[in-house]
């Protein structure tokens, strides 16, 4: 069972232009896994634009004040550090109690949490796989059921799952148990698509090629190594943490609002059907 950590919620002090931005946020935004890499990423960009953010973190909750102390001098007018563990619904149950007292509805909803696991089939165990799948697939289910009664009272709400290149084609270096759990939150993105367009919910995904991140950091550490992973990309660039979340915005925001199901690829050319 996770642990119950305490929720912090910071308060900027009314004064001026700011005041006015602190009594109404542009919206509402909880990003699962936002202690670090694209999460946190995904939460700054957020907070730039003043939107109230939830920072949730799994272990790391020193990293996840630290993100939530600098999206709010960003411009968040509230940052919320939750714990929680996707793979447990009592936890995701305590954060989503935690949020409703304070909040009065979610616009936008990241699924982000995720491990990754590589190795082949003989090298996988029955444990590696459950693991994989329930954190990466399960934890996007779970989350999603949790916070959709806060997203249905939304005036307009969104959700972006973060899938990846792995469930778009086989010839990555992940396992196939991280393949199948991201290929399954693209099945999950473009079911719920269709099922949530009845509330006004999209749901929408972003496929990522290597972003430098702690994820695959062991890909990236030497000179040597960085070439080749530029080497497999057409644009010859290694992706970073604000590449995916400017695509995670887009999808999450008004600005897309004819757009849901869709896989929106973050790849540098990497994989192009
Ligand atoms: N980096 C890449 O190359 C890449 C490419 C394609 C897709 N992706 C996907 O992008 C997402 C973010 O990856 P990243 O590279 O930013 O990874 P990361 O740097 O390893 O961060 C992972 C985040 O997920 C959290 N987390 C892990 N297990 C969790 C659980 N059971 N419940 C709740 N939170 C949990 C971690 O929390 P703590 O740190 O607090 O433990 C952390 O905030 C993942 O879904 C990943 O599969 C990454």
């Amino acid at each position: 069972m996770a642990v119950h950590a305490p929720v912090i919620g910071y308060t900027r002090l009314a004064t001026g232009v700011e005041a006015e931005r602190e009594e109404k946020p542009a919206g509402y935004v909880l990003v699962t896994g936002s202690s670090r890499g694209i999460g946190r990423a995904v939460v700054l960009r957020f907070a730039s634009e003043g939107y109230a953010v939830a920072v949730t973190y799994h272990s790391r909750r020193d990293q996840a004040l630290e993100v939530a102390e600098r999206a709010r001098r960003l411009g968040a007018p509230e940052a919320i550090v939750l714990q929680l563990d996707v793979s447990d619904p009592r936890s995701l149950e305590e954060a989503y109690r935690e949020l409703e007292s304070r909040w009065p509805h979610l616009n936008v909803l990241v699924n982000n949490a995720g491990v990754f696991h590589v190795g082949s089939i003989e090298e996988t165990r029955l444990e590696d796989w459950e693991k994989v799948i329930r954190v990466n697939l399960t934890g996007v289910f779970l989350a999603t059921k949790t916070f959709l009664p806060m997203l249905k009272k939304a005036p307009w709400a969104s959700i972006v799952n973060i899938a990846s290149i792995a469930g778009q084609t086989g010839n990555i270096a992940a396992s196939a148990a991280y393949a199948a759990s991201k290929a399954g939150v693209i099945g999950l993105t473009r079911r719920l698509a269709v099922e949530l367009a009845s509330y006004g919910i999209r749901v929408n995904a972003v496929a990522p090629s290597f972003v430098e991140t702690d994820m695959v950091r062991s890909f990236l550490d030497t000179p040597e190594k960085r070439k080749k992973i530029e080497e497999l990309h057409p644009l010859r660039m290694i992706i970073q943490p604000e590449d995916v979340a400017e695509a995670v915005y887009f999808l999450a925001t008004p600005a897309s609002r004819a757009i849901t199901g869709h896989v929106l690829s973050v790849n540098a050319g990497r994989f192009t059907a």
